[in-house]
């Protein structure tokens, strides 16, 4: 498999919890032996292990240069388990593995303006990305849209650091609170849009900024999870470094016709999103079902999500 992706663990400790609003908790991590932890830019997420079978992406939410690892975490009740089981478990004191930071989400620091907007709890790495910034002493925006003030985390401190470039949006607090993502774009055409939040919010505010003309390089984004349709017709696909060959069934993935075969495939998000099953394509075209790589990566059909993706050709060949 070509994707290199860094598996070493690290012990941390939850030096602090601190329960903000009745669904989102702020972890702060530190290393277990006091050593430092690996340094992170904006934007990046770490793998917190939340048992054997269980691992989870979180984005790092505090400012890039600080020695701990902040998280902010939603007891989502839709979730499959990861961040209930945080919440529920992980208490100051505790210990818990995670991964290096690795970032899918950089800042492009060059940009003349930044429009950051983040979605619920999608507000996680737009907060490091605001510090990263501010430090640089860049033009930006930072847009938080939550269902009510109630349900919004950070509030103290996004207003302490931001000041008039923190723009609120409460669902509760009518039309004039609603964040318009098109007219905001279009004021500032030279602007960089960065999103993250809720799959369907996500998906809105990139058709509107590429409503409003911005090209795709000016716009990006991350997936937390998403709804991914896995099912198809059946097609064969090739291992060429393990020398298997299967069948994959209408509604199986890739991923899990190969597992079934003996071949080992990393996999964390299980649905498109993380981007730690990638692997290349040597010969036949992928039908792209993941929110992980770019249009552009995806026009490229030379790299596949094996969690989901599927296949336009009868037969694929892919590199693991
Ligand atoms: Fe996350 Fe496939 S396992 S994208």
């Amino acid at each position: 498999m070509t994707s290199s992706i860094d598996n070493t663990l690290i012990n941390v400790t939850v030096t602090r919890r601190d329960d903000q609003t009745d669904e989102i908790a702020v972890f702060e991590l530190a290393a277990a032996d006091g050593s430092v932890l690996p340094a992170f830019e904006a934007g990046a997420h770490i793998d917190v292990v939340v048992a054997p079978e269980l691992i989870r992406q979180y984005s790092l939410s505090n400012a890039p240069g600080e020695t701990t690892y902040r998280l902010g975490i939603l007891n989502d009740p839709n979730s499959r388990g990861g961040s209930r089981q945080i919440h529920a478990e992980l208490q100051a004191g505790a210990q818990v593995q995670v991964s290096a930071p690795r970032n899918h989400f950089p800042l492009e620091m060059d940009a003349e303006h930044s429009l950051l907007i983040g979605g619920g709890i999608g507000i996680t790495p737009m907060i490091a990305m605001a510090y990263a910034l501010k430090a640089a002493d860049k033009s930006f925006e930072l847009h938080y849209c939550s269902r009510s003030e109630s349900k919004a985390a950070f509030l103290d401190e996004l207003k302490r650091e931001f000041g008039d470039r923190l723009v609120l949006h409460f669902d509760d607090a009518g039309e004039e609170s609603r964040i318009d993502p098109k007219a905001l774009a279009e004021a500032r055409p030279e602007s960089h849009l960065y999103v993250c939040g809720p799959s369907g919010f996500m998906d809105w505010v990139i058709a509107q900024g590429k409503a409003a003309g911005l090209p795709e390089k000016q716009i990006h984004f991350e997936y937390f999870s998403a709804d991914v349709d896995i099912s198809g017709e059946a097609f064969e696909v090739y291992a060429e470094a393990s020398d298997v060959t299967v069948q994959v069934g209408p509604n199986e993935s890739i991923a899990t016709a190969l597992k079934a075969a003996g071949v080992k495939v990393q996999m964390s998000c299980e649905e498109g999103v993380c981007g730690t099953c990638i692997c290349d394509v040597i010969e036949g075209t992928p039908d792209h079902r993941d929110h992980f790589l770019t249009d552009e990566e995806k026009e490229d059909n030379d790299q596949i999500a094996l969690c989901c993706s599927r296949a336009k050709s009868s037969r694929l060949v892919v590199d693991i």
